[in-house]
């Protein structure tokens, strides 16, 4: 008995070591870790029950059928994140590169199976180097198989990429089809072709992190929704929005202890927003002042910074913020932002997370640039999933409300279920200047004029009291009171059933 035993641990030995200490060596020396490595990390320490660690490829093309190693370049399994089930599958570069086989997929479908059968989140750690190119057919087979199981579980289970290492080919588009990717920098870097194919096709002289790097995909692309400076970092920092999650599109909110009062007055928020319209302030410090003890998960934060998205808690339930930031571009919609936010109000209404929105929003950004890039379809995405969304949506105007804009987020008309308004709020069609200059044409060149109708205009529409004269906003609140009145709010609307008529999907404009 006792060298059954011992042969198990030898071969369990011999597994951990993957492609052998001198390839985990040289992936240390660069700044990774090693695949197992990054799961013990991840995972509360001692959760980690593997799967799969003898299986090895069926290849025998290209001297394979000599050069088989136990787990064949993934790590599979299951562990908890702060006591809650999670799957995870790691790439492991020391074997193969991390290469996608037909065993290799067999072991990631598996895990994800097990994932969307137990209602629990998934998350893929990359490093790799796409399809396993002795494979052929059997491994772009296996990409598929994956994808295919990706887009079942989409909306049903979290879905999160970590990318901490080369991400290339077959292995880009796995993580595309998940809720959320997050990059290491320096290290990590995705594209469907690498810098030699690309040399040759278009003859573009391009490095990997040029081409794909974490700066590319977080400030450019958006492909990626945060970057971290190392894997140690990014890891925890999943963990941090693992905890915010649920584990189902079925299942409760986590829930938390918490320990700062909504009832504390924050006076400071009474003089946030400046006495001059055009001058802009952080709507950050808002959504800090919001959230329980300001902890904030931001997503894209390096993206489309007119406008915020991220999570947080209010009275230890977790809430998702969008917030027009006044600090970048005025905080006007433009392409990007519209789909950022749209993505992000898409995955709270999936999930059950209600949304909380703060408008400070001259409008849609005007010209060429913005309407040939197809602004028309990308803030018609932001409308249209603000308008689908049945979770409990929360709206609180703190300045402009302008045009368009206004309808757009989170308004009244698109079944929002609390609206509220600053006293500085401004609703409408556009700003006094513009107005004046439109309906008052004739007595352009009259100063006296312009200044009288502008005055008109502000006294009359520059507030929020049309809006609340017809109910678009349900009441005129005082700053200080925003924390105690969202969190009473959100209380109330706990209960929310709202249901859209059936359909087999809709057809959002993409
Ligand atoms: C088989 C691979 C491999 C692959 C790497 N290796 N990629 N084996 N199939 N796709 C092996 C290498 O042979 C090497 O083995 C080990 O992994 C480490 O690779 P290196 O090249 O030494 O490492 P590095 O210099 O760090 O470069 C990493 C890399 C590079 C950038 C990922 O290996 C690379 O470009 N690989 C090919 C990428 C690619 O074109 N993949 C196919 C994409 S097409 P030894 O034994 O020497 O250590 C695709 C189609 C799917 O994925 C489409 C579905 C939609």
């Amino acid at each position: 008995m006792k060298e059954i035993l011992e042969e198990l641990e030898r071969r369990r030995g011999i597994a951990k070591l993957g492609g052998g200490q001198q390839r985990i060596d040289a992936q240390h020396q660069r700044g990774k870790l090693t695949a197992r490595e990054r799961i013990d990390l991840f995972l509360d320490e001692g959760s980690f029950e593997e799967f799969d660690m003898f299986v090895e490829h069926r290849s025998s093309d290209f001297g394979m059928e000599k050069n088989r190693i136990a787990g064949d370049g993934v790590v599979t399994g299951w562990g908890t994140v702060n006591g809650r089930t999670v799957f995870v599958f790691a790439k492991d570069f020391t074997v193969f590169g991390g290469s996608l086989s037909e065993a290799h997929a067999e072991k990631i479908m598996k895990v994800q199976d097990m994932a969307l059968k137990n209602r629990a989140p998934i998350i893929g750690i990359y490093d790799a180097g796409g399809a396993r190119i002795q494979e052929g057919v059997a491994a772009l087979g296996g990409y598929a198989e994956v994808f295919q199981r990706n887009v079942l579980a989409s909306g049903v289970i979290p879905q999160i990429s970590v990318i901490m290492g080369p991400c290339a080919g077959g292995d880009v588009y796995s993580p595309a089809m998940t809720d959320f990717i997050f990059m290491v920098r320096d290290t990590s870097y995705m594209f469907v072709t690498g810098p030699d194919v690309v040399k040759t096709v278009t003859n573009e002289t391009v490095t990997a992190e040029e081409l794909g790097g974490a700066s590319v995909h977080t400030t450019r692309s958006s492909i990626a929704d945060g970057a971290y400076d190392n894997d140690v970092e990014a890891l925890l920092q999943v963990r941090r929005l693992i905890d915010l999650l649920p584990q189902s599109n079925t299942s409760p909110l986590p829930e938390i202890e918490c320990y700062q009062s909504v009832t504390d007055v924050d006076s400071s928020l009474d003089t946030l927003v400046p006495a001059n319209a055009n001058k802009p302030y952080d709507i950050k410090e808002l959504i800090l002042k919001t959230v329980d003890e300001g902890d904030f998960f931001e997503i894209q934060a390096s993206f489309a910074k007119n406008i915020v998205c991220g999570f947080g808690r209010v009275e230890g339930s977790t809430v998702g913020f969008v917030a027009n930031q006044p600090m970048v571009l005025a905080g006007v919609l433009d392409s990007d932002a519209s789909r950022k936010a749209a993505r992000f109000v898409r995955f709270c209404d999936c999930f059950n997370i209600p949304i909380v929105t703060f408008v400070d929003v001259p409008g849609f950004l005007p010209g060429t640039a913005q309407e040939y890039g197809g602004l028309i379809k990308h803030g018609a995405k932001l409308l249209f999933a603000y308008a689908e969304a049945t979770v409990p949506k929360l709206t609180v105007i703190t300045r402009k409300a302008f045009g368009g804009a206004y309808d757009v987020m989170a308004s009244k008309h698109l079944r929002g279920d609390l609206n509220y308004a600053w006293p500085t709020a401004q609703i409408a069609v556009m700003g006094a200047k513009g107005a004046v200059e439109i309906i008052f044409r004739k007595d352009i060149a009259d100063p006296e004029k312009i200044a009288a109708h502008t005055k008109m205009y502000e006294d009359r529409f520059l507030s929020p009291f049309v809006a609340a004269e017809r109910g678009y906003v349900d009441e005129v609140i005082m700053p200080h009171s925003t924390r105690r009145r969202l969190a009473r709010g959100l209380k109330m609307l706990r209960n929310k059933n709202l249901t859209n008529p059936w359909k087999k999907h809709d057809n959002i404009p993409l």
